[in-house]
């Protein structure tokens, strides 16, 4: 408004000198010397003032002011770009009976390279358990209830853990909202998102492994022990720290829920179903139930190369199962690992059983915050059956 005025202005005056043609001259320098002032005023006028104040506030490095103002995280984040991988000509024969979710995994099993979208904070150095858990972007009530239960950041019994989230990218909404922009506003929060650009389904969970492995070795090495589970199971997390104290990182370590003999599902309708062409063998190798299973570093390091040179398979933890075969990894049964949660119905919602175990499956949010609050007070008390 105050640069209109002052335009009206200018342009009155000019009018008025260019009435009196005797002094042409002085009002044509006159008038460009106003016009040059107008576009000053008016380019400067384009940045709001309050703008500049706070870039003259900010000390030279500007990246650490911003770090130490901001109580909540902000990851670096990789570089965007584009990788298409088109479907292999070579797969038009793919057996047309086989469901749609089959014919597509097929189609698109060469393509296990995709860009990373959002990354974490850095592994700390002297990380010593991760926690690595898959979810997906609209499973954001879990991530919360895992993050103040037993996901918290920091050091637990002197060791550092380390919560992190692995997730694909979805296309779906909450109302008008992507739910990119949620995660995107978590990773920015929290810096415990590592997600690519891949759609996130169920048959896609292979690739999520594959990336996860890829990432731990690049980026996370030095981490002493992983744990990977799903985002709806309690992990006592201190019990998995006292089970590992008689181990060592340098040496092989896969323990969970294992299942020795599993037979491929060859009824289509069962989400599980996975036809002969895909898997012609009677028996899967050992695998360990995918809610949750804790390694060595060195295990994960071997499972990130044997999984480089192994053709993809649709269900994770077969496929982890497949790789560990491959480099002959032996699978340590626990029962404190329930990943199929308990078999007795009755009272199985108890502290004092959760107290004896390392991880049970399946939990809502609700149900892990009142399991967590149980597990903390410290008037709880388990009297031993004799
Ligand atoms: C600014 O601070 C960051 C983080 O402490 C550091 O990595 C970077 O090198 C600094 N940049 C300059 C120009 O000092
Ligand atoms: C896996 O993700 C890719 C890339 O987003 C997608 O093209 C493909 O359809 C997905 N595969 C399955 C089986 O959902
Ligand atoms: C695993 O064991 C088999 C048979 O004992 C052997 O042939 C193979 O080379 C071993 N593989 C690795 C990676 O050690």
């Amino acid at each position: 408004m105050v640069q209109l005025q002052v335009l009206q202005l200018l342009v009155e005056i000019m009018r008025i000198l260019l009435k009196h043609q005797s002094c042409c001259k002085w009002s044509i320098v006159f008038g460009t010397a106003m016009l040059i002032s107008v576009i000053f005023i008016m380019m400067d006028h384009k940045f709001p003032p309050t703008d500049r104040k706070v870039y003259k506030l900010l000390p030279v490095n500007q990246s650490e002011w911003y770090w130490k103002a901001t109580a909540h995280i902000t990851p670096p984040q990789p570089t965007k770009h584009v990788v298409e991988c088109s479907v292999d000509n070579g797969m038009q024969n793919i057996p047309s009976h086989l469901p749609a979710p089959h014919r597509n995994f097929l189609m698109y099993k060469h393509c296990r390279k995709f860009p990373r979208l959002l990354s974490p904070t850095p592994c700390e150095n002297d990380l010593f358990l991760l926690l690595a858990i898959k979810s997906t972007a609209i499973q954001v009530d879990r991530r919360i209830a895992l993050r103040s239960t037993w996901g918290k950041r920091g050091y637990i019994e002197g060791k550092r853990v380390k919560l992190l989230f692995l997730v694909g990218k979805s296309s779906d909404r909450i109302q008008e909202y992507s739910l990119q922009q949620l995660l995107e506003w978590e990773s920015r929060q929290f810096g415990d998102i590592l997600q690519w650009n891949f759609k996130d389904t169920f048959f896609n969970l292979t690739l999520k492994e594959v990336h996860f492995l890829d990432w731990f070795s690049l980026e996370c090495k030095w981490a002493q022990y992983v744990f990977k589970g799903d985002d709806d199971v309690f992990v006592h997390t201190s019990n998995l720290l006292e089970y590992v104290k008689d181990h060592n990182p340098s040496e092989h370590l896969f323990a969970g829920d294992i299942i020795p003999k599993a037979y491929p599902i060859r009824q289509k309708h069962l989400k599980y179903f996975i036809p002969k062409e895909m898997y012609p063998d009677k028996e899967y190798p050992p695998y360990a139930g995918g809610g949750g299973y804790l390694m060595s570093r060195k295990t994960v390091l071997s499972l990130g190369v044997a999984a480089s040179s192994m053709d993809l398979f649709p269900i994770d933890d077969v496929y982890v199962g497949m790789c560990l075969l491959n480099i002959n990894i032996t699978l340590t049964h626990h029962p404190g690992f329930k990943t199929f949660g308990f078999k007795q119905v009755v009272s199985h919602f108890n502290p004092c059983i959760y107290r004896e175990m390392m991880l049970v499956h399946k939990l809502n949010p609700t149900e892990m915050w009142t399991m967590w609050s149980l597990l903390q007070d410290p008037k709880l008390q388990c009297f031993i059956k004799t």
